[in-house]
């Protein structure tokens, strides 16, 4: 059976970073999987008692996320529910490589939207990507939104979003979307955790994907909780 530093390792792998945001992205992984496990299956508020634990995407679906990313040159992302920021920092790799890959100049042509709610996290989080190697310049490539997503959302998004990250409650992940899907480009993606294990509180997300009028594709990755992998191919689709 793997280890949490065999899963770790295995995930960064495949990461092209400088060595002090790997060192960080190995100790907020290994940190967040020695919390006990989270999942967020409550339609209202969370328990109060999660609301400081350290939740953060596993390192393989990182790994994927990132990836996905890289496999689609995306450049312009959403994060619903950032938290401490681990996730953020594969999405704003991603964007930085991408964006460079394209022939774009440093800081130019495409941006990690990132939202929390709690200060305190946004803060936590700030900290983590000050902490990541110099040359990744993680903190310049994200926007951390800090409020409820339902209002940080509803304004200056970019033009065209090429990928969205649903690691939020399950209740605002369809309001999310919602938000995000007029900006969508055709062939956007959008990634949810925990449907599986969560999926009486993804019914609404789900019936929405599976809309023909909504324009979405979908199908579920076999990762711990099930990860859902959602194509917005648009209404001729
Ligand atoms: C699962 S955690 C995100 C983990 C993060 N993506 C990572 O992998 O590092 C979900 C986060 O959503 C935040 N959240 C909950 N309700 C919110 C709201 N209404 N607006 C913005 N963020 C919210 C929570 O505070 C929590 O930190």
């Amino acid at each position: 059976m793997a280890t949490t530093e065999s899963m770790i390792d295995e995930a960064l792998s495949s990461i092209p970073a400088a060595p002090a945001t790997l060192a960080l992205l190995r100790r907020l992984h290994t940190q967040a999987l020695t919390e006990p496990a989270y999942v967020s299956t409550d339609d209202t508020q969370p328990a109060s008692a999660a609301l400081d634990r350290f939740v953060a995407l596993e390192p393989a679906k990182c790994a994927l996320v990132y990836l996905l990313l890289r496999a689609s040159g995306a450049r312009y992302i959403v994060e619903a529910g950032t938290s401490f920021g681990v996730s953020t920092v594969y999405l704003a790799l991603a964007a930085r490589q991408n964006a460079l890959a394209a022939g774009l100049q440093e800081g130019q042509g495409g941006k990690v939207i990132a939202t929390e709610n709690e200060p305190a996290k946004a803060d936590r989080a700030r900290t983590h990507w000050a902490q990541t190697g110099g040359e990744d310049r993680v903190g310049e490539w994200i926007d951390l939104r800090v409020g409820d997503i339902r209002e940080t959302l509803r304004t200056n998004l970019p033009e065209a979003v090429d990928f969205l990250l649903l690691d939020i409650w399950a209740y605002l992940a369809l309001p999310a979307l919602r938000l995000v899907k007029p900006k969508m480009r055709i062939g956007a993606t959008v990634v949810a955790d925990n449907v599986v294990a969560a999926q009486e509180s993804y019914g609404d997300l789900l019936a929405y994907l599976d809309d023909p009028a909504n324009g979405f594709k979908r199908s579920t990755a076999p990762y711990p909780g099930g990860l859902l992998i959602a194509v917005y191919v648009g209404s001729s689709g």
